[in-house]
């Protein structure tokens, strides 16, 4: 039931070389007590997978990796306001924010084209354009590692963040999601204040957007502004934008008046792209590298290993700390042994 040394090249975006030593698919629920009771005899630690869109994996995963592919949309309950939906963390999530729009369950084409899949969602609370998935979850359906025990968790248990909640802390590595249930609205204003967004309706004269043109427009930036992975092997945002507090920001300001930010209920925030920009990293060469068109990726068009993606990460937070006093946290989690 488990494969010994697969490859996970193909299962991660930014396509470093990776070897799981134990690995199994899951389809269905039913195989996971068999899989964690294995595991748990041979004491192997339990790495699970999606779509391998935000994890850098180092060359060997020790003990059993999960590739979570459970397939399943269920329409629990409907009526005129709202539809309570309850999603397989295996689905895509780009292919249920499309499924949503058909039906007219609206909230989530703000977060269109976002790569991975529905269970990894919760996990970093995804967030675009204004939106962060958090805001539809009801509850999320999940098994405690290694025991295999149930658990539901409702919105408020999730603790959502900015890119955080309790699968990143107290949780962390700690269950494997198989599902989530979101409660979706039939109508609701759509959120157009991002600037790009803003700036995209207005160019195109879309006045009073529906939320079709408002996933249209997301899927247009989207396609423009970032690398697609299949292209150009990349994570997305490597890094967190840093939110300052008020002291911190106002002095900083005061030397970078030009330096963007946004209000954040969190505090100040401010684009870590800028921050790397200013440093020169996006003119940087090399088979590991900043992209051109966004500083806030980094792309691995060589298929390099993990290790020379960490030391360009490593070299970012060097220098944006040395020139702005910042600690950048990278977004993307880390796995297995990194070759030094
Ligand atoms: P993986 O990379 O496989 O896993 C990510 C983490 O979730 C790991 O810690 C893993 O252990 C855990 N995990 C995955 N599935 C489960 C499960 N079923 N149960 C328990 N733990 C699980 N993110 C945003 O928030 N906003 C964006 O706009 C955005 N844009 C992106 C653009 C690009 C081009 C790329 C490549 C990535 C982008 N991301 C963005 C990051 C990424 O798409 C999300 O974090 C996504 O949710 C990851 O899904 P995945 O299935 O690939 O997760
Ligand atoms: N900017 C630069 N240089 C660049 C790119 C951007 O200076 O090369 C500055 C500009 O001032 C720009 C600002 O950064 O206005 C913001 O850029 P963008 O709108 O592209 O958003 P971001 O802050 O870089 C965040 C998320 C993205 C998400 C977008 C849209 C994080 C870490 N990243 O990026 O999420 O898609 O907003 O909401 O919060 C991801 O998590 O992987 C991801 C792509």
């Amino acid at each position: 039931m488990t494969r010994d040394h697969v490859d996970l090249q193909p299962l991660n975006t930014l396509r470093v070389p990776a070897l799981a030593e134990h690995f199994a698919e899951v389809t269905v629920s039913s195989q996971l007590q068999g899989l964690l009771a294995h595991a748990r005899s041979n004491h192997w630690p339990i790495t699970v997978l999606g779509e391998g869109s935000n994890v850098v994996l180092g060359d060997l995963l020790p003990g059993l990796v999960l590739l979570q592919r459970c397939k399943g949309i269920t329409v629990l309950e409907e009526d005129d306001q709202q539809a309570r939906v309850q999603v397989a963390a295996g689905e895509n999530w780009h292919g249920l924010v499309r499924w949503c729009l058909e039906r007219g369950y609206l909230g989530l084409e703000n977060l269109a084209l976002i790569p991975g899949s529905v269970g990894a969602a919760p996990i970093q609370n995804i967030g675009a354009y204004g939106v962060e998935v958090g805001e539809f979850i009801q509850s999320v359906q999940c098994r405690l590692l290694p025991t295999g025990e149930h658990r539901v968790l409702d919105r408020d248990a999730c603790a959502f963040g900015y890119r955080d909640s309790v699968f990143k802390r107290e949780l962390k590595d700690a269950t494997l999601i198989e599902s989530v249930t979101f409660i979706l609205p039939k109508s609701r204003e759509p959120v157009t204040s991002y600037p790009t967004l803003a700036a995209y309706l207005e160019a195109y004269d879309i006045v009073d957007p529906d939320a079709r043109e408002v996933f249209e427009a997301v899927v247009a930036i989207r396609s423009n502004r970032l690398p697609d992975p299949a292209e150009l092997p990349n994570v997305g945002s490597f890094f967190k934008n840093p939110v300052l507090d008020d002291a911190t920001f106002t002095a900083l300001a005061a030397d970078h008046p030009a330096m963007p930010h946004y209000e954040d209920p969190a505090g100040h925030k401010i684009p870590a792209a800028w921050l790397i920009e200013q440093c020169g990293f996006k003119q940087c060469e090399g088979a590991v590298r900043v992209d051109a068109d966004h500083a806030l990726v980094i792309v691995n068009p060589e298929h390099r290993p993990a290790a020379e993606v960490a030391a360009l990460a490593r070299d970012i937070v060097g220098a944006v700390q040395a020139r702005f006093g910042i600690l950048l946290e990278q977004e993307p989690r880390r796995y297995g042994i990194f070759e030094q």
